[in-house]
């Protein structure tokens, strides 16, 4: 087992490098599926979730070169199952892309249920069901497989959403670019990765027009050619190094980032005292002085995101006075505030509602990721913290950031990687 072991307490210094967005990377490489040709894609972040969707499209048939450590070429000419009922589909919440890519293709569908992170509440799929099924596909789900069917072409028609999802806007998008006719997504979500996918699609031949508003209009094509694309920054990685230094105090360029993107983030950090700085692909982040309380509710893009959620509550925790933060997007995902309480930490939390007295600084203490952003706000509360902190349950962190150790080295932090085996394993090994 990997764990992290922070000595916290010091300034965040110099510079960070944002990796490719992950929730683009996880949608575009399952629409590599539907390209006649050979896709090369650039700003690939090196994290697991991207290595296991690669190493399903492989077990598909698809050939996926290496051209350096961003860029891949993946061919799918040679796949021609329309199942993915892998374990690894398992684990990754984004294998439902394949739902869309699938059908897209091959009019037909076998995809394991999709896992990933589990923050506390139920994640349904029901809107992504509605949006195939009035596109004329038949699904069912049994055992933990969906199968979807449609007898030949998805075909187009208007689909409202009744929840703003980012996942089902961008499945439907996959299904709709080879489909029959035009596809309407309405109440469509307007995330910047939903932007990048539809660039994408369009990249290879696609007609997708109005992503990142309301309203998706998508004419489809019969068929998409290969091409090059290059990911946008994660908007979230560099959030959580903002939030990351606003905890720890110190001055840090974050580079390689679209600051609109960031404005979510950057004005909720610049009420709580914070210096946020535009630049033209970088933001600089100071904090010389105490944090200031606020409230915050996530929303859906272009609201404060619950991806950045637990890294802000985590630094609110310092800050004089109460805060009160309200999950406006998932029913529950504070799962992460019973490991702050073992710091010192004081949050009472009441159903969508976090409300955290601010207790100056928090102490180190051994604790335990339950999923990725709750990960990488328990290394921000290692950070920030006096004393020694081990957070255990890595493998979500690595999930969605690449090289967060490294990264946080080189802006000074004591932060190190430890693998122990683990104890049972070894006792068998020993006998
Ligand atoms: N919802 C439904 N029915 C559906 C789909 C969603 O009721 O069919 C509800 C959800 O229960 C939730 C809300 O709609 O209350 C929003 O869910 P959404 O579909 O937008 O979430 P998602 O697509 O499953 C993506 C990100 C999440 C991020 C959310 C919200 C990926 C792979 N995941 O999930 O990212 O929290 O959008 O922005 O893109 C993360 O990166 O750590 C992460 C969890």
């Amino acid at each position: 087992m990997t764990k992290y072991v922070i000595n916290g307490g010091r300034p965040l210094n110099g510079e960070v490098e944002i990796s490719g967005a992950k929730n683009a990377a996880v949608a575009i490489i399952p629409a590599a599926l539907m390209v006649d040709g050979v896709c090369r894609i650039e700003n690939l972040p090196e994290i697991s979730d991207v290595t296991m969707l690669l190493t399903i499209l492989k077990e598909m048939g698809a050939d996926i070169r290496v051209v350096n450590k961003r860029t891949i070429d993946i061919d799918c000419k040679r796949v021609r199952t329309s199942q993915a009922t892998f374990d690894a589909m398992r684990r990754i919440r984004a294998s439902y892309y394949l739902l869309g890519a699938l059908l897209g293709r091959h009019g037909r569908a076998d995809i394991a249920m999709p896992g990933g992170c589990n923050f506390g509440g139920v994640r349904p799929i029901d809107q992504h069901i509605k949006g195939f099924t009035a596109m004329g596909a038949s699904v069912n789900i049994q055992n933990g497989i969906v199968s979807a069917e449609t007898g030949g072409r998805l075909r187009g028609t208007s689909i409202f959403l009744d929840v703003v999802s980012v996942g089902a806007t961008m499945n439907i998008m996959l299904g709709a670019a080879l489909a029959e006719g035009r596809t309407y997504i309405e109440n469509a979500a307007k995330e910047p990765h939903i932007v990048d996918l539809a660039n994408f699609l369009n990249s290879m031949g696609a007609d997708v027009r109005g992503a990142g508003t309301n309203v998706i209009k998508i004419n489809g094509v019969t068929r998409m050619k290969g091409g090059f694309y290059s990911i946008i920054p994660d908007q979230i990685e560099a959030g959580t190094y903002m939030a990351a230094v606003a905890g720890t105090g110190g001055r840090v360029i974050i580079k390689d980032v679209i600051p609109k993107h960031l404005e979510c983030i950057s004005s909720k950090l610049r009420e709580m005292g914070v210096t946020v700085i535009d630049l033209a692909d970088s933001v600089i982040v100071q904090r010389t002085g105490p944090l200031i309380r606020t409230n915050i509710k996530t929303m859906p893009y272009p609201g404060f995101p619950t991806d950045m959620q637990p890294q802000l509550a985590t630094i609110l925790c310092q800050a004089e006075g109460t805060s009160i933060i309200t999950e406006g997007v998932w029913d529950n995902r504070f799962k992460y505030v019973d490991e702050l309480m073992k710091m010192g930490g004081s949050i009472q939390v009441e159903g969508k509602t976090a409300i955290i007295e601010g207790v100056g600084s928090l102490t180190g203490a051994p604790l335990k990721a339950g999923d990725l952003r709750a990960g990488a706000a328990l290394v921000i509360a290692g950070l920030c913290a006096s004393g020694q902190t081990i957070v255990e349950g890595v493998n979500y962190i690595e999930r969605g950031y690449e090289k967060m150790v490294k990264k946080l080295t080189l802006l000074g932090a004591d932060i190190k990687s430890v693998f122990q085996p683990d104890e049972s394993v070894a006792k068998k090994i020993i006998g």
